[in-house]
Parts: C-alpha cells; structure tokens; sequence
C-alpha cells in the first residue's frame, strides 16, 4: 500500500477541516486522534471514500506516512502540544517535520524549534486563521521555523491556503517563534476591531435609539465602502439580523454579555508593552472583555453608582453611514492594525524575525479573521517605505486621520456624555492626539522623578544628564 502524503493528529473541528483541505488538493492522508472512536467517525462520516486513512497509535499513524514525514499536530496550546512532541518523537526519523497549527504561544514555539531541530527533526510554528470554514475552504497561515522545514511544506501550504489577487495567503514568517508571533499580533487586532464594532452598535443602540435591524443596516453600508469592508463587518450585520427561533426578537439581545478569552491578545498586549511597542486601542479591547466579566460587580456597580440618564445626540443617519460612528470604527480600525503592525515591527528587530511587512498585510488579505480592503493599503504602505514607523504617517492612512478626526472626537464626547463606555474609540483618540502632539507633559513626570529619586533628566536647551535639588 502507498504511503500517504500528509499526516493530521488531532481530530477537532479544524482538524477535520484541514485534513480535507489537504486531501481535496491532492494529498492522501493519515489521521490520528488520542481517542480512535473519534477517529472512526470521521472516517466513517466527513472522511469516507477520500484518500484519508485512520492510525489506532501513533507508531502505525507514522509507519503510513512517506518520508520525510509531514505531520501537523492540530491540539490545545500549551501541556497537549508538548504531550504530542513527546509521545510522538520516539518514533520519527531524522528530515522529519511537526507543524504546530495550534495557537501557541510564540516563545514556546521558540523553544520547540530549538529542541526538535536539535534532534534533526524539522519544527514549524503555524499560526493558522480563518475558524473552521476558512480551514476548509482556504485559511490564511503564518508559518514560522528553519527556511527548509518551510519548503519541505510549501507546495502543500500553498495549494491549501486562501487564494487573493496576488496569490496564496501563505509565506515564510521567519525564523523561531515568528509564525505564533505574527498570529497572536492577528488575534490582538481581531479583539481590537471586534470591541470597535461592538461600541459601534451600542451607541446606535442607547445613543441613537435604533434597532439592530437597523443597525445591520448601517453594518451592510460600511461594508460597501473601502474603509470598512471587511469579514467582521460583513459577519457582525449577521448576527444583528439574526432572530431567536423561539420567539423571532433579536439573538443578540439575548445573548450574556460576558466576553471570554483564550490568551492570544494577553498576550499581544504584554509582548508589545515589553517591546515598547504603544497599543491602546488593543489592550483597550482586551479590557473590555475583563470588564465584561465582572457581570456581578456591574449589576451592582449600576445599583450604587447609578446609570447617567442618556442624551440624544445626532450621531448621523441610516443613509449616510452615521457618517461620525463611521469615522470613529475607520480610524479605530486603522489604529488597531497601526499598532498591531508597530509590535510586528519592533519583534522583528529584537527578535531577528526580518518581518516582510507587505507579505504579512498580503497574507492576511484573504482567508483570515481579520481580512480587509485596508490590508490592500496597508500593503501598499509598507511596499511605499518598508521602513514606516506607523502607518498613520503614511499619505493615504494620514489623510483618513485628518479628515476623520472630528467625527471620532465628537462620538467620543458625546459618549462621555451619555455615560457610555466607548473604550476603544476613546484609546484611539487619546493615541492619534499623542502622536500628534510633539510636546507632551512628560516633562512635569521626568522633574517628579527627579525630585523624588534623583532619576535625572535630559534638557532640550543643552545636552546632558541633569539633577536639580528640588526641595531645598
Ligand atoms: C482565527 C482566530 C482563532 C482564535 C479565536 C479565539 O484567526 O481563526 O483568531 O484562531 O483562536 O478567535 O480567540 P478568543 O477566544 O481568544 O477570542
């Protein structure tokens, strides 16, 4: 019998997915899961008459398999992923390759690499996005490790991955950690716009007064135009429109708002605050969610504190995009991917990723979470100058900010009025008017800690390192 091409441990639902996406472009495969009834229903079920077949351990799962061997481990992140390196090692020989496609985290993936590379073994790191349609239809996929592991695995990726204009959404990352790092860097902006579009929706709802049929509305108009046309646009006027089937009112009303998270924009927020990397907007989002969970603390919070009775504010209409909302989700949006990008950049140095900005924006233009016509110009922006320290500088980007800034800063007020949280639309505010403003008071908080810790502190009159004995 012919050994098959490409092997999948871990039989979930993007398991699956994948393992058919492969086999539909042209490689036989060979599934293993820790329990084999699984293993039997899919082959019994998604996976019959296919080129797939079913290992009962992981000794038979890689005597199927032609050499080198591919296998992708598609397993929780963390203790299960390392689990698998081990129980599966044993039985590997040198050339062969793991692929971890799970969302690990980027320096576990930095310490994989280094030890199956170090046992001959290839090791890549995959960051892997698109939820279950996309891995079967066509994910966008971020693989990191050595360049040879990366072309033992390219012909493969490339048939498997999304396809847009200027081809597949799959390319070497870089070395190391690289391809998790970029996916968590994806994950920290899918939070940012996910909460954008949230706030979007609950001033159209308690400032505007509108229904969410209306609102879907607004969504489907957004997501005609340039700015905005993107999955989570296109997917959040979805859900608006979605009735409950027991009673045909609105699902998203009934649905507890309580937002949870697996760890990808944590650590986004962390990496990039260790790198010096500013993201407000981000961890603005991912605040968001612990705020949410405080379900028991809000109820009571509301009791004691009291709800400010809202204002109505004009904040547009249904024909024009509630043109200021727009604004304020446009410049959001460009703001979460602004900052996502400076933590890319400044990873890269630190870490010798040797990001390829343009290629990271052209992967991510199709197949992924957080795919958008932006990315186009993203693109465009980093192939303009692949050394852009933002891309709020950039022409086309700093004409969006300019002209849309007073629509953002009216929404942001008008919330702040209302006594409606809008924290991603106030970060962004906050970090636009920071990075315009070329003398902050920062001054004042070098002379306090000068004054209290002799921590000392630069002039702009005259170089040097100064002291003063404040408090003679
Ligand atoms: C993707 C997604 C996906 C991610 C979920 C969960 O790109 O397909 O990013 O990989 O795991 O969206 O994220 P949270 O549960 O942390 O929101």
């Amino acid at each position: 019998m012919s050994k098959a091409h490409f092997g999948l441990v871990g039989l979930g639902v993007m398991g699956e997915n994948l393992v058919l996406n492969a086999e539909r472009n042209g490689f036989s495969s060979v599934v293993y899961n820790r329990t084999y009834s699984k293993t039997e229903a899919f082959l019994n079920g998604r996976g019959a008459s296919k080129a797939i077949s079913g290992a009962v351990d992981l000794q038979e799962f890689v005597n199927k398999l032609e050499r080198p061997r591919r296998i992708l481990m598609m397993v929780k992140a963390g203790s299960a992923t390392d689990a698998v390196i081990q129980q599966i090692s044993p039985f590997l020989e040198e050339g062969d390759l793991l692929i971890d496609g799970g969302n690990s985290l980027f320096s576990d993936t930095e310490r994989r690499v280094k030890e199956l590379e170090s046992k001959s073994f290839g090791y890549i790191g995959m960051g892997v996005s698109g939820g279950s349609k996309g891995a079967l239809e066509g994910p966008s996929m971020m693989p990191g490790g050595t360049k040879a592991s990366y072309d033992a695995i390219e012909s493969l990726l490339t048939k498997m991955a999304a396809q847009v204009e200027d081809g597949p959404c799959v390319t070497y990352i870089g070395p190391g950690g690289s391809g998790h790092f970029v996916k968590t860097v994806h994950n920290g902006i899918e939070y940012g716009i996910e909460q954008i579009l949230a706030e979007a929706y609950d001033l159209m709802k308690r400032i505007c007064g509108m229904n969410c049929d209306d609102i879907a509305k607004v969504f489907a108009f957004w997501n005609s135009s340039e700015e905005l046309s993107s999955y989570l646009v296109e997917i959040t006027e979805i859900c608006l429109k979605t009735k409950d089937p027991e009673d045909g009112s609105d699902l998203v009303e009934k649905i507890m708002d309580k937002a949870g998270q697996k760890g990808t924009g944590l650590w986004t927020v962390v990496s990039a605050l260790q790198l010096g990397a500013s993201v407000p907007t981000i961890y603005a989002s991912l605040n968001a969610r612990v705020m949410s969970s405080m379900k028991f603390q809000r109820e009571k919070g509301q009791t004691i504190l009291g709800l400010t009775s809202f204002s109505t504010f004009d904040l547009g209409s249904i024909s024009d995009g509630m043109e200021p909302i727009m604004d304020a989700v446009v410049l959001s949006t460009i703001a979460s991917y602004a900052q996502g990008m400076e933590a890319l950049r400044l990873a890269s140095k630190e870490y010798d990723y040797n990001l390829k900005m343009p290629s990271i924006a052209q992967i991510w233009k199709g197949g992924c979470i957080i795919r958008s016509t932006l990315l186009k110009r993203i693109q465009d922006a980093y192939n303009l100058d692949p050394q852009l320290p933002n891309l709020l500088i950039d022409p086309w980007f700093a004409e969006q900010v300019v002209r849309r800034l007073p629509g953002l800063t009216r929404v942001v007020a008008a919330a702040a009025q209302a006594g409606i949280p809008v924290p991603c639309f106030t970060s962004t505010l906050d970090y636009i008017n920071s990075y315009r403003t070329s003398r902050l008071p920062q001054n004042l908080v070098q002379a306090m800690r000068d004054c209290f810790g002799s921590h000392t502190y630069e002039r702009i009159d005259k170089e040097g390192s100064f002291h003063t004995d404040w408090v003679k």
